[in-house]
């Protein structure tokens, strides 16, 4: 997983990629690198950081050159070195690539290359494109068989961009994503829209097993047999690229803060696409929902909440784990997806194998150009603008709100007309307590271990809490369903244990509270996320009483979020590039 970006046009190549990578920088960011060619002549700058730093050592920006590609890497196959970052040289120097995904064949294709007189110079799977297409190139004098005949030896899940000593900018994908841009004085291949928005709204989805050559003059499509194809030029949101931290300090802040406005535009549905979406859930033999990480969280709450309001029997499953469960699926099964970005790898194999079947796929997606979006039946947008921190916040809730909009039609209207307003009026008070928050967070600093309990549909907020302390604080957090606490947990509890107790006045009140005292008894410090001040917390946060018990888990994760982001900067961690995550996961 990592971006990859090639330009070739009138412009100065070099300060357009390294703009491009900044913007995609959600996908990987553990090195960087850039490419250019100028006279015949192929200059590479890489080296180990984010695109600000390794710009600012290496002063990629000022590289000569019309025609480029660029890289940011989230390490796979080889450390994090200067010598494993993008781009990859092949040995005449004449031919670099930029790639991500997986060569899974890489190792006996390396040793092939190497026993005939090839050198590497990484531990990368993906040197060996360079190599092979050096190896074709050489043969046939011809970038267009260079190309087909190495994807044709390629096993695995590929996006890459080669640059050719000769002016050409070559692409190929399977598996995963790339997109033309088709700007007035050039083209761009890129791994997300983000990289070109800023220049064109004109863009080109390139299908698996598509190549794109561009000379100085035009673009020309192949698949990997070496036929034309033709491919539409599409016509992209602008929204897409308005993605700026404004007034806050981090992207994840600024996002968190949008949940006020970001609900709402959730719900706000296509009332047709709805109605077909809950059509295709009605007509499901079996009904499946599945997703990674927070998507797989909100999978977990509809479960609950499709069985309890529309009396929908669905089995949530974690993507990475889907392929195990096919045996219980057929035809006449339905696939509900759940991805922020639609590009997640886990979620997509789940997709392709589902729609192998003959099922169907319903998702709820961010980005309606993704390749989840793009193959599924149906689909619902949730609508919260670019989301660039890596820990899903606004998208986690939207999610949310999409999947209380559907259930609300499955059951006639039963959670009430105006819970997009409800909800939103909830987010404002939560957010205007954010200060409060914030000093829970700086008492909590040096806290090793958190434990967040939940019973029913506070479990899955549970999880979801933990893994965001997990991912932006680095602190040990576990998500436990409050009932399991005398099943092992409580051996745990004593003077230095945190545990957040999801805790509003509904039907898991009263369970929830005497687990506080058992927990108490043992010296922890209990937080207490909820509508009513408890003698029992050593510290309350407030969220407020909303009338719909169901509709609480958006409201109380935004505590949980807040959170965590403050103890990130409390333990000095960057919130919006945890280390070793990436936004977008697209390798499985
Ligand atoms: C990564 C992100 C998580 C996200 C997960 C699923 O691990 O860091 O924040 O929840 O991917 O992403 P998706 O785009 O499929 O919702």
């Amino acid at each position: 997983m990592c971006s990859i970006i090639g330009y070739k046009g009138k412009s100065p190549a070099a300060p357009i990629l390294v703009n491009s990578l900044k913007r995609m920088e959600y996908r990987g960011y553990d090195s960087v690198g850039v490419a250019t060619l100028e006279g015949g002549k192929i200059l590479v700058k890489k080296g180990v950081g984010n695109v600000e730093k390794v710009n600012s050592n290496l002063a990629m920006e000022s590289m000569a050159g019309h025609a480029g590609v660029g890289h940011t890497r989230w390490a796979t196959h080889g450390a994090v070195t200067d010598s494993n970052a993008h781009p990859h040289s092949a040995c005449n120097n004449n031919i670099v690539v930029v790639h991500n995904g997986i060569i899974e064949n890489y190792k006996e294709l390396k040793e092939g290359l190497i026993s005939s007189g090839h050198v590497f110079t990484s531990q990368t799977d993906s040197e060996v494109i360079a190599h092979l297409l050096e190896v074709y190139y050489a043969q046939f004098s011809s970038v267009k068989k260079a190309m087909t005949e190495t994807c044709k030896k390629l096993r695995g899940a590929f996006a890459f961009v080669a640059v050719f000593n000769d002016g050409t900018i070559a692409g190929a994908r399977y598996e995963e994503p790339l997109i033309i841009g088709v700007a007035n004085g050039g083209y761009f291949l890129s791994s997300d829209v983000l990289g070109f928005i800023e220049f064109t709204d004109r863009a080109i989805f390139l299908d698996n097993r598509d190549i794109a050559i561009m000379d100085s003059t035009k673009l020309e499509l192949f698949n990997f047999e070496g036929e034309a194809v033709a491919r539409p030029i599409a016509q992209v949101a602008w929204e897409l690229g308005a993605a700026d931290k404004g007034k806050y300090a981090h992207y994840t802040l600024k996002e968190i803060n949008e949940q006020k406005s970001t609900l709402a535009d959730a719900m706000s549905q296509n009332v047709d696409t709805v109605e077909k979406f809950c059509d295709a859930i009605k007509s499901a033999a079996s009904l499946y929902i599945t997703g990674s990480g927070s998507s797989y969280h909100a999978a977990l709450v509809a479960k609950q909440v499709l069985a309890k309001f529309a009396k929908i029997r669905v089995e949530a499953v974690i993507s990475s784990e889907f392929q195990y469960v096919l045996e219980s699926m057929d035809s006449k099964s339905v696939l509900i997806a759940i991805s922020q970005s639609g590009e997640t790898a886990d979620v997509l194999n789940s997709a392709k194998l589902v729609k192998r079947m003959g099922a169907k796929i319903l998702s709820i997606v961010n980005v309606p150009t993704s390749s989840l979006a793009l193959q599924s039946d149906h689909f619902l947008l949730i609508n919260c603008g670019p989301e660039i921190g890596v820990a899903a916040t606004k998208s986690f809730t939207g999610q949310l709100a999409v999947i209380y909009n559907i259930i609300n039609r499955l059951c006639g209207g039963c959670l009430g007309a105006d819970i997009a307003s409800q909800l939103a009026a909830a987010a404002e008070k939560i957010l205007a307590g954010q200060e409060n928050i914030a000093k829970i967070a700086a008492q909590l600093k040096d806290a090793t271990d958190v434990y967040i309990l939940g019973r029913s549909i506070h479990y899955p907020i549970a999880l979801e809490g933990a893994l965001k302390l997990k991912e932006l604080a680095y602190v040990h957090a576990e998500g436990i369903a409050a009932g399991e606490l005398k099943h092992g947990p409580l051996a745990l509890m004593e003077k230095n244990t945190v545990v957040i107790l999801i805790n509003p006045h509904d039907s898991t009140f009263g369970d929830t509270i005497s687990n506080a005292h058992e927990i108490k008894a043992r010296g922890a410090t209990v937080i207490g996320i909820s509508d009513s001040k408890e003698e029992i917390y050593d510290y309350w946060i407030e969220i407020p009483r909303l009338e719909q018990e169901m509709l609480y888990p958006i409201e109380s994760v935004m505590p949980l979020q807040i959170l965590a982001y403050y103890m990130a900067l409390e333990r000095n961690a960057n919130p919006d590039y945890p280390r070793n995550l990436a936004k977008s996961v697209t390798v499985r």
